[in-house]
């Protein structure tokens, strides 16, 4: 087994290879001055399983781009299996036609990765409808979590808590984090206007007095959905607000805003960020064995 950071996944690669006691090379990533990709290996791949890590961010559309090169590059190359570790994969909030007339992206690009990869790892999936990951890919697909990470995490740093999830995919979650922590839990009926309107209203009566509000999602995008959510409990008389997510993908300074808003942010590093506290390496490398 060879371990082959591609661009976005550099912060990961190298500790899972330590890990797992496997080679690591990088993959060689350049671009034409038209903004094409060029990739190289730079390790002997013959014969050897290839363990692709590329999380998708920022420039979500060029990573998948260079992955399915360096896939295919893999393969034809000799390598005799293609995993693809991706912390982050995108594209999962796109599984239906919502208008008439639009994409159904994922299709697209689950179909891509069907053909060019042999095996698939994601941390925490944003599986809404689609329930499994098997329902998305033909090719074997493991879901992993760090819901045990953030956990431990809330245990260590926060006294107090009670857990709020921002919507209602988040119930089973927030629930469970609920649990393992050992608090009340409630959750927030949320409304989408558009990517960047949304309005919360809290699901039931919980007691947050000398309490300290944890809000757990499973990503962090332009992060509306909590600065509404921090809002609606700030008015009900919340004090110190600590937002976790798993996937810290804060675009158009998202993490200034709820620091504004008062609120620490923690995530994991699948995506890297200032934020980003909660180290995922061993989950994954822990997988692979
Ligand atoms: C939605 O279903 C997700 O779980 C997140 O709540 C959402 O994608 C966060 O997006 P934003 O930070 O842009 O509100």
């Amino acid at each position: 087994m060879i371990i082959i950071s591609c661009s976005h996944g550099l912060h990961l690669a190298k500790k899972i290879a330590a890990k797992l006691k496997k080679p690591y090379s990088p993959l060689e990533v350049t671009h034409f001055p038209d903004t094409e990709i060029k990739l190289k290996f730079n390790i002997n791949v013959k014969n050897k399983i290839i363990v692709l890590i590329q999380s998708f961010y920022r420039d979500i559309n060029d990573c998948i781009i260079e992955t399915l090169f360096a896939a295919e590059t893999a393969k034809d190359l000799g390598a005799k299996k293609v995993i693809l570790v991706a912390p982050y994969f995108p594209y999962l909030r796109q599984d239906k036609r919502f208008n008439p007339g639009e994409c159904v992206s994922l299709r697209t690009i689950a179909k891509n990765i069907d053909e060019d990869i042999d095996e698939i790892y994601i941390i925490d999936p944003h599986l809404h409808r689609e329930k499994t990951l098997s329902h998305i890919f033909k090719i074997k697909s493991h879901k992993l979590t760090a819901n045990s990470l953030i956990e431990n995490y809330i245990k260590k740093t926060v006294k107090n808590p009670v857990i709020i999830g921002p919507d209602w995919e988040s119930y089973k979650w927030a629930q469970r984090v609920a649990e393992k922590v050992g608090c009340d839990f409630a959750i927030m009926e949320k409304e989408r206007y558009s990517a960047r309107k949304v309005s919360v209203k809290l699901n039931k009566k919980i007691d947050i007095r000398s309490k300290n509000l944890i809000f757990i999602d499973d990503m962090i995008s332009t992060g509306h959905t909590l600065l509404e959510a921090i809002k609606a409990m700030k008015k009900l008389g919340g004090k110190k607000v600590t937002c976790f997510a798993v996937h810290g993908i804060l675009v158009e300074n998202a993490l200034e805003k709820l620091q504004k808003a008062g609120a620490t942010v923690i995530t994991s590093n699948t995506i890297p960020n200032k934020a980003a506290k909660i180290d995922v390496s061993e989950i994954i490398s822990n997988s692979l064995l």
